[in-house]
């Protein structure tokens, strides 16, 4: 008989340090996944908390090593990026390791502010402010630099942003400016809308901030889209923006800070190999190189990892309620919820997450599609990162097969939306912490119970 777990054995280095399979059943970071899919029930969001720790000392851990083996002359910060993950319970965790913050909006402010009432952080944090600004978000920034927090830094994205501090702001405020990146050859644009273009940088500066007693130019800001990789278009992207920092550096005193977005990847593959050091180190060498050919003092280095602070600690868990064959070769796995809903980038992007079954390991496979259960026809999962096809369990009579989808941490509420009304109003699946005691004793907290209908119903109108 051919069994799953004989088919996982055969093609991938398993189990991993996150899978084990015990008994037939999986466990995530050692979390055995039947006991508490037997507690709760599915669908099921899961967050196993302590990963976020663990991935904030592991950066922090890549660029101090890389920093140390190139004798290099500046810090290292780890922001976080509010809206990969907006929930109280991420963002108190990411604090309890004395991260900065990344904000992208009005609200995100109303976000510090509640952090701050609880003392969860205080007023030298660094808080890197993104995103196209309207007066909302303006205000917000004056009235929190206001009230103290000297190191909020506006990152200007476009030229006119700056006129809303100018009047208004009381003291000196530290500024950053967003450089727009070239997208991707195969992109329809040819430069980012985000940001100011290249050209345009040091002029705005002698324009506008040089010699004004009001503002300090810190950063510079760079984010590509497709996250830090070792492509030559990465590595373009990244130069143009070194060379800009350096001839800045050489007017702007106040300069000292290199801003290099998020865009560090996660795993979505069981045989996933991407070289975290290596990255960071070349990072590192880059820098460093063309500020010796410039004469010019290494930056201090601040990122903004989204993705990679939250992306590993959550998990999705559904039960599989049918199985429907509606051709001589093509098998329905049918979920109780839906990818639209509750992953929407597997259906918005095509994206890849590391699909396992919690339990049969033991039973034969077959090759299957996974179907939501909206009337959508694109509700569906049917293939791996490399494009192979999917293989589960076969179903037996008288047991369930529940499958998880693991690493579906970063921004699948804030694209699907969490506790409205979504597709075929499928609800949001219930919502569990897991986190380890003092004793590192594995502890599980209810969230949020499933979305009842009246929160919906209300949504609408009808109550
Ligand atoms: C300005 C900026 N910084 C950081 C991030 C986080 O990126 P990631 O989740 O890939 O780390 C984003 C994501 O869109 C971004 O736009």
């Amino acid at each position: 008989m051919d069994r799953y777990i004989d088919l996982i054995n055969q093609t991938y280095e398993f189990p991993t340090v996150e899978f084990k399979v015990t008994k037939n059943e999986l466990s995530f970071n050692d979390v055995p996944l039947m006991k508490i899919i037997k507690k709760y029930g599915t669908p099921l969001r899961i967050t196993y908390l302590p990963k976020i720790s663990q991935q904030i000392q592991r950066a922090r851990r890549l660029f101090r090593n890389a920093i140390k083996k190139f004798d290099y002359n500046g810090d290292y910060t780890y922001c976080y990026c509010t809206k990969s993950s907006h929930f109280s319970y991420i963002l108190e965790e990411a604090l309890d390791n004395n991260v900065h913050l990344e904000t992208s909006s009005e609200y995100d402010i109303e976000i510090i502010k509640a952090l701050h009432e609880k003392k969860k952080l205080d007023e030298d944090i660094y808080i890197l402010c993104n995103g196209f600004k309207k007066q909302g978000y303006t205000n917000q920034i004056l009235a929190l630099h206001k009230k103290g927090f000297q190191n909020i830094i506006p990152i200007l994205d476009n030229l006119k942003e700056i006129e809303a501090y100018e009047n208004q702001v009381e003291g000196v405020m530290q500024l950053g400016i967003r450089l727009a990146a070239d997208e991707e050859p195969n992109f329809p644009f040819y430069t980012s809308r985000l940001g100011i273009r290249p050209s345009a940088v040091i002029q705005h500066y002698k324009d506008k901030i040089q010699g004004n007693p009001k503002f300090k130019l810190k950063l510079l800001h760079f984010f590509i889209n497709t996250g830090i990789k070792d492509t030559s278009y990465y590595w373009d992207e990244f130069s143009e923006f070194l060379h800009l920092y350096c001839e800045l550096k050489k007017i702007c005193p106040d300069l000292d800070t290199m801003d290099i977005g998020g865009g560090f990847p996660i795993k979505n593959s069981l045989n996933y190999d991407y070289d975290y050091k290596y990255l960071s180190e070349q990072i590192i060498q880059n820098i460093q190189n063309i500020c010796k050919q410039y004469g010019v003092p290494e930056p201090n280095i601040f990122t903004e990892f989204g993705t990679f602070t939250v992306g590993e600690s959550g998990a999705i868990i559904y039960s599989i309620v049918d199985v429907k064959l509606q051709n001589d070769k093509e098998l329905w796995y049918m979920i109780d919820s839906s990818f639209i809903t509750t992953l929407p980038d597997v259906w918005g992007m095509d994206q890849k997450y590391i699909l396992l079954p919690v339990n049969n390991w033991d039973k034969e496979y077959s090759r299957v599609n996974v179907g939501g259960i909206t009337c959508d026809s694109m509700d569906y999962y049917s293939s791996e990162a490399n494009g192979a096809k999917i293989y589960l369990p076969k179903i037996t009579k008288d047991e369930t097969l529940y499958i998880g989808f693991f690493h579906t941490g970063a921004y699948q509420e804030s694209v699907g939306g969490y506790g409205g009304v979504q597709h075929c109003l499928v609800p949001a699946p219930k919502h569990v912490i897991v986190d380890l005691d003092d004793n590192d004793n594995i502890v599980t907290k209810l969230f949020a119970p499933e979305q009842d209908s009246k929160s919906m119903l209300k949504v609408l109108g009808y109550l």
